[in-house]
């Protein structure tokens, strides 16, 4: 049973049994298509060179144009924004007369996918030009690659190809493919190893070079993977949501989502979020043998940092806080604001790890927190699940503590002015956990502390001679690699928090929430 099947489409033109016949009413309006007095073919020329070449893609524009044409953002975008050539240029082709013949002789049905810019059928017989379809890639970001098509583009899931329709076979074949990870962790290799490609396939001539509609929706495309590290929480919001959001927020929930190395399951965990982003159901590309046909595709996501939105990179204007906006209302969240308590407890969620960086003396931490005046949330690994459930919890609370690791994601849903305490483990990890759960904090509008374990607080010690390097250099092990430091400092310890330390520092945190200043 296929998913992602024609029930749900946008907007279906044409399909199945009905495709003749609408071939027949639109055939005489395609034998002659006439190119449009506003197609850019230095623009056009310009990004086919950037894009396709081997080295060339850097400084390559990714902008669809109804935002620029909406934003005015001209001075930000030189490629795409560069003047269109005068129609004199003579770069251009008047006449051109496309070969639906070609079409009509390969197929069962002919299917008409003439949808203008906007998304709406031309039908007008004066002006039944094939749409200018454009292509720009932006390969130079650090974290992601991505490309943004317009005019007529074809996504057919089964073969991971996306086309891009040529508006006829004109003067420059210059056609060509590229390949995209659509997954935004570009520099670890083994992550995107787990990500399907996808193929684009550039100015692909209409008739045998690319196959015919067979849905055909007026809204545009966001193709991405729900594959990669996405079951860590951290992961989902890191490098799936918050680039579905600065990518297809802009929409207004307008927009299919499509996603490869579908996961049903994922997508269950994640459909709050998710359905603010799209108010339609996601499309599983890995097995949809449907040629989905859009005005205009993104292909991968825009990425900017841990657990945030970079404004300054943001052509959008996008934040962490309106990220965090977002999601209050996904999952209804009720408190905005921490608000200093003057009656009754503090409420502290306290996400327990289980297998590693697991607190082993954890009943003894609730207890000491418990005296220090917070009601004490304890979240195991089997409350934290129910995301839509959790959500609310970690919102109701004033403090969100846990050892490093995926779980302090849920600082997502607090409160503004909320407070993070992270639990570094053993082992220089500082660094490490600063730029995953540290550095996102203030940018959530939340406080962040910081407890660093000692050499006392890890059970390295039962392993580990005092005198190895585990303890006297662990900077040496972080240096033979990632895996030596995943075993040793990630995977290879508990943390028995000593009671009386760790007591003074929620001291601390319970004044800061509960005294007006
Ligand atoms: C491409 O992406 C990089 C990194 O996100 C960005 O700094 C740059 O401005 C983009 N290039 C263009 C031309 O938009
Ligand atoms: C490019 O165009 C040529 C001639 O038009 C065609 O033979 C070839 O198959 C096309 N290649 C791709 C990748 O579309
Ligand atoms: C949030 O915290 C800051 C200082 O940490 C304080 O100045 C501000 O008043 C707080 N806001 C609210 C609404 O409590
Ligand atoms: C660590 O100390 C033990 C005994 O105290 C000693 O036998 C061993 O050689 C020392 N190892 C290192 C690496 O210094
Ligand atoms: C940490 O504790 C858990 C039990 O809570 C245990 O299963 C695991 O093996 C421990 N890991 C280490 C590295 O000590």
């Amino acid at each position: 049973m296929k998913r992602g099947g024609r029930n749900e489409s946008g907007k279906k033109l044409v399909s199945g049994g009905g495709a003749a016949a609408v071939a027949c009413l639109l055939l005489p309006l395609l034998v002659l298509a006439v190119l449009k007095s506003d197609f850019m073919p230095q623009q056009v020329v310009h990004i086919a060179e950037t894009s396709i070449g081997e080295a060339g893609v850097e400084g390559a524009i990714w902008q669809p144009r109804q935002q620029l044409v909406a934003k005015s953002k001209a001075a930000h975008d030189p490629v795409v924004e560069a003047p269109p050539s005068s129609p004199a240029s003579g770069d251009e082709t008047p006449d051109k007369v496309v070969d639906a013949n070609r079409d009509l002789k390969n197929g069962k049905g002919f299917l008409v996918t003439n949808v203008g810019m906007d998304g709406s059928l031309i039908k007008s017989d004066a002006d039944v030009a094939a749409p200018r379809s454009k292509l720009s890639c932006n390969f130079s970001s650090y974290r992601t690659n991505m490309c943004a098509m317009q005019g007529d583009v074809r996504l057919h899931g089964k073969t991971a190809t996306v086309y891009v329709v040529s508006a006829s076979d004109d003067n420059r074949p210059d056609n060509g493919t590229i390949t995209i990870r659509p997954y935004p962790r570009k520099w670890e290799t083994p992550t995107m190893q787990l990500v399907r490609e996808v193929t684009i396939r550039w100015r692909a001539p209409p008739g045998p070079g690319a196959p015919r509609c067979t849905v055909t929706y007026d809204v545009p495309a966001v193709v991405f993977s729900t594959g990669g590290y996405g079951v860590n929480i951290f992961h989902a919001i890191t490098d799936i949501i918050m680039p579905l959001y600065n990518t297809a927020r802009e929409y207004d929930g307008r927009v299919r989502l499509v996603a490869t190395n579908y996961d049903r399951k994922w997508i269950a965990k994640y459909r709050h979020a998710l359905s603010m982003l799209s108010i339609y159901p996601i499309i599983d590309f890995d097995a949809d043998n449907e040629v989905r046909c859009f005005p205009s595709v993104h292909v991968g996501t825009e990425s900017h940092k841990e657990l945030g939105i970079d404004s300054a990179l943001s052509g959008k204007g996008y934040t962490t806080m309106g990220f965090r906006g977002l999601l209050r209302s996904a999952y209804s969240l009720k408190r905005e604001w921490v608000t200093p308590i003057k009656s009754g407890r503090p409420r502290l969620v306290m996400v327990l790890r289980r297998n590693s960086r697991a607190l082993t003396n954890e009943a003894e931490v609730i207890a000491a927190a418990t005296e220090v005046g917070f009601e004490v949330v304890a979240a195991g690994p089997e409350v934290v699940r129910d995301l839509g459930k959790f959500a609310g919890t970690v919102n109701s609370c004033d403090v969100l503590v846990g050892v490093h690791g995926a779980g302090l994601s849920n600082m997502v849903f607090l409160p503004r002015n909320g407070t993070v305490v992270q639990i570094v483990p053993w082992g220089e990890m500082k660094w490490p956990a600063w730029t995953s759960y540290g550095e996102p904090v203030a940018p959530m509008g939340l406080r962040y502390v910081e407890y660093e374990t000692t050499a006392e607080e890890t059970t390295l010690k039962d392993v580990y001679p005092r005198n190895h390097t585990v303890f006297t250099d662990p900077v040496s092990l972080h240096k033979q690699g990632f895996n030596m430091l995943w075993e040793t400092f990630l995977n290879g310890q508990n943390v028995t928090l000593d009671i009386h330390r760790f007591t003074g520092v929620l001291q601390h945190i319970y004044r800061s929430v509960t005294i007006t200043s």
